[in-house]
C-alpha cells in the first residue's frame, strides 16, 4: 500500500519575518524575553552563554585574586587580565587545571587516608578522570578549545553495537551481553507492529481520522521496520547479520540475525538503555581534546600561567571596604598573605566550608545547601585493543544495570592501535562510596571482575590501572556540586550574589554542575558582576 503523505505543517508565524519579532521582544522583555522567544522557535542556544561577557571599560591599576587554577580561575583570570586588571591566581596543587586532569605516566594522586598512586599507563596510554567528555551544545567550552586552538575528536557517546548486559531482569536475555542495536531494534520493532495492528483494526480509542491513521501507521512502519503489507517485524539489517553481506555469490546478500522475541527483551530490563532521543547533555556528537582533557588546562595555562602561584594553600580569606586579604601558606613551608581589591573564589564548596573566611552568614548559611557527589573512575590499560579486534565495537559505552560500575566506556581515540586505555567504571553516590574504600588494587579487580562478564578477554589483557574517588581527593572532596529544589531556589541566588568584594564562582554556581561549561559560564557571570562593581 502507497504511504499517505503527511499533511503540510503552516510556518510557523511567516509575519513579521522571525528576526523582526525577535527584535520586538527584545525591546520590551530583554534578554530573557528573546531567549524565550527563540525557544519557542525551536531554536534556542544550548549553553546560556556562548562567549565572555563583551565588557567595555578598563579594570588597570585594580588587583584581583584569584583562588583555584581549575577552568573557572582560569577563565576569570583570562577575560579580567584582558580588561587591564592585575590578577593573581593561588593553586594548592602544583599544576593547573583544577579537576581538569589526565592521568598519563608520570601522574600521582594520593587520596584522603589512600595510599600513593603512580601512574605508569605506556607512552600514549591515559585516561581523563576529571571532565572526560564535551557535548556540542557546551558552546562556552568549545568557544575555549576553538580560541587556544585545541584539537578536538570526536568522542563516541552512544554506539549501537556495543553491549547491554543488565543482570537484574529474567529470561534468556538476562545477564547476556547484547548488542544495543538489537535491543533497540526488537524493542521498537515489536511495539510498532503492536501499535500498527491496532490502529488498523481500529483498535485504539484515539480520536484519529482515517488520513491520520494512516500517516501514524506509515510512520510506525517506517520506525519499526515493519513490513509495509502486513506489518510484521521480522528484524532490521541495523540490528545484525548472522552471515554478513560480501562478495560472496552464496549466499549472496548475507543471513539477517533473528530478532529476540519482545517478551524476552521486556523481561531482560535491557530496554531501559532506550530513550527516543539522548538526554540533553548526552548527545551523541561529543568531543574530546586529541590527547587527554588536560590539553583545555595547557591551553589556558598558556595564557595565565604566568599568574599562578601553585603549591599555595588558601587559609583565610578576610575583606573589608576597600579590599581582600587572602592569607596562605606554601608547600614548602612559607606564609603569606595576597591584597587585592576582588577576590574571585572558585574553590569547590565542599572544601571552602572549612576554610575561615570573611564571608557574610547568609553566604555560610547558603554553603551548606549543597552537596557534593561522591564519584569514582579507573582507566585499566589493555594489552590489545580487542574490543575493536574481536567484537568490533569502536568507542562508546557497555551499558549495564550493576550500579557499583556504573559505566565502562571504550576508548574513542588511537583507533586500532596497539594497545588501548578503558574507562573500567564510572560510578556515583552510595556504589561511588563503597568501591572508594578499596585499595587501588582491589578497585582494579574489582573493575576487571566485571569486564570478563562482558568480554571473554578481559581480565587476560589488563595490565596498568588508575582509579580516582573524587570525594576523597583534597582540593575537591566530591565530583560536583549536586542542588535540590530548594536549595536552588534559596541558596543558589545568595550565592551567586557578590558577598562584599568576594565572588564565588565554579561549576556548583551553574545549572550545568558536573561540566567545564558551568565553571567557565560562571566565571563569565561573576566577572561581569565584578567589573560593574569595580566600575562604579
Ligand atoms: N560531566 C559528567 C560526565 O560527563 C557528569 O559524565
Amino acid at each position: 500500500m502507497a504511504e499517505a503523505l503527511p499533511k503540510p505543517v503552516p510556518r510557523l508565524l511567516s509575519s513579521p519575518s522571525r528576526r523582526q519579532f525577535l527584535y520586538r521582544l527584545g525591546a520590551i522583555g530583554g534578554v530573557g524575553a528573546v531567549m524565550a522567544g527563540l525557544e519557542a522557535f525551536g531554536m534556542s542556544v544550548a549553553s546560556a552563554q556562548t562567549a565572555p561577557p563583551a565588557l567595555t571599560g578598563s579594570g588597570a591599576g585594580k588587583r584581583v585574586v584569584i583562588i583555584g587554577a581549575g577552568v573557572g580561575g582560569m577563565t576569570a583570570a583570562y577575560e579580567l587580565s584582558k580588561l587591564g586588571y592585575q590578577c593573581q591566581i593561588i593553586e594548592a596543587r602544583s599544576f593547573a587545571g583544577g579537576r581538569c586532569q589526565t592521568a598519563r605516566a608520570g601522574f600521582s594522586l594520593t587520596e584522603l587516608g589512600g595510599e600513593a598512586q603512580h601512574c605508569t599507563f605506556d607512552d600514549g596510554q591515559y585516561i581523563n578522570h576529571g571532565p572526560w567528555r564535551i557535548p556540542f551544545n557546551h558552546q562556552s567550552t568549545l568557544h575555549y578549545t576553538k580560541e587556544f586552538g585545541v584539537p578536538l575528536e570526536v568522542m563516541v557517546n552512544d554506539n549501537d553495537a556495543s553491549y547491554v548486559l543488565f543482570e537484574g531482569g529474567s529470561g534468556p536475555l538476562a545477564g547476556q551481553p547484547v548488542r544495543k542495536a538489537q535491543v533497540a531494534a526488537d524493542m521498537r520493532g515489536h511495539t510498532a507492529e503492536l501499535l500498527a495492528k491496532a490502529v488498523r483494526g481500529n483498535r485504539l480509542d484515539v480520536p484519529l481520522s482515517a488520513e491520520d491513521q494512516e500517516v501514524f501507521v506509515s510512520y510506525l512502519v517506517r520506525e519499526g521496520y515493519l513490513s509495509s503489507r502486513d506489518l510484521s517485524y521480522s528484524g532490521a539489517d541495523g540490528r545484525g547479520y548472522d552471515l554478513w553481506p560480501g562478495a560472496l555469490t552464496e549466499p549472496g546478500p548475507g543471513r539477517l540475525s533473528t530478532p529476540f522475541p519482545m517478551a524476552d527483551v521486556l523481561h531482560s530490563k535491557a530496554w531501559r538503555t532506550l530513550r527516543s532521543v539522548a538526554g540533553f547533555s548526552q548527545q551523541r556528537t561529543m568531543f574530546q581534546p586529541v590527547g587527554g582533557m588536560d590539553r583545555i588546562a595547557a591551553g589556558f595555562a598558556a595564557k595565565v600561567g604566568h599568574m599562578i602561584q601553585y603549591g599555595t594553600v588558601v587559609e583565610r580569606i578576610d575583606q573589608d571596604d576597600h579590599g581582600v586579604d587572602v592569607a596562605w601558606v606554601h608547600a614548602a613551608g612559607q606564609r603569606g598573605t595576597t591584597k587585592a581589591n576582588y577576590c574571585v573564589c572558585t574553590i569547590p564548596l565542599s572544601v571552602l566550608r572549612h576554610i575561615e573566611a570573611a564571608l557574610p552568614d547568609a553566604t555560610k548559611q547558603a554553603m551548606s545547601a549543597v552537596a557534593y557527589q561522591p564519584v569514582g573512575k579507573i582507566g585499566l590499560q589493555m594489552k590489545r585493543r580487542f574490543w575493536e579486534e574481536d567484537h568490533f565495537i569502536f568507542g562508546g559505552h557497555v551499558y549495564t544495570d550493576n550500579e557499583d560500575i556504573g559505566s565502562l566506556s571504550l576508548p574513542s581515540w588511537d583507533w586500532q592501535g596497539a594497545k588501548g586505555t578503558v574507562l573500567g567504571y564510572y560510578q556515583f553516590d552510595a556504589a561511588a562510596i563503597k568501591v572508594s574504600a578499596m585499595t587501588p588494587a582491589e578497585r582494579a579487580e574489582f573493575a576487571t571482575a566485571f569486564g570478563q562478564k562482558v568480554f571473554p578477554q578481559y581480565r587476560e589483557n589488563v595490565e596498568k590501572s588508575f582509579s580516582v574517588a573524587w570525594h576523597r581527593v583534597q582540593y575537591n572532596m566530591g565530583g560536583w556540586a549536586e542542588w535540590d529544589e530548594e536549595g536552588r531556589r534559596t541558596a543558589y541566588p545568595v550565592l551567586c550574589q557578590p558577598a562584599g568584594r568576594i565572588y564565588l564562582a565554579g561549576e556548583h554556581l551553574s545549572y550545568l554542575t558536573g561540566w567545564q561549561a558551568g565553571a567557565i559560564e560562571s566565571a563569565w557571570l561573576q566577572i561581569a558582576k565584578l567589573h560593574h562593581q569595580a566600575s562604579a
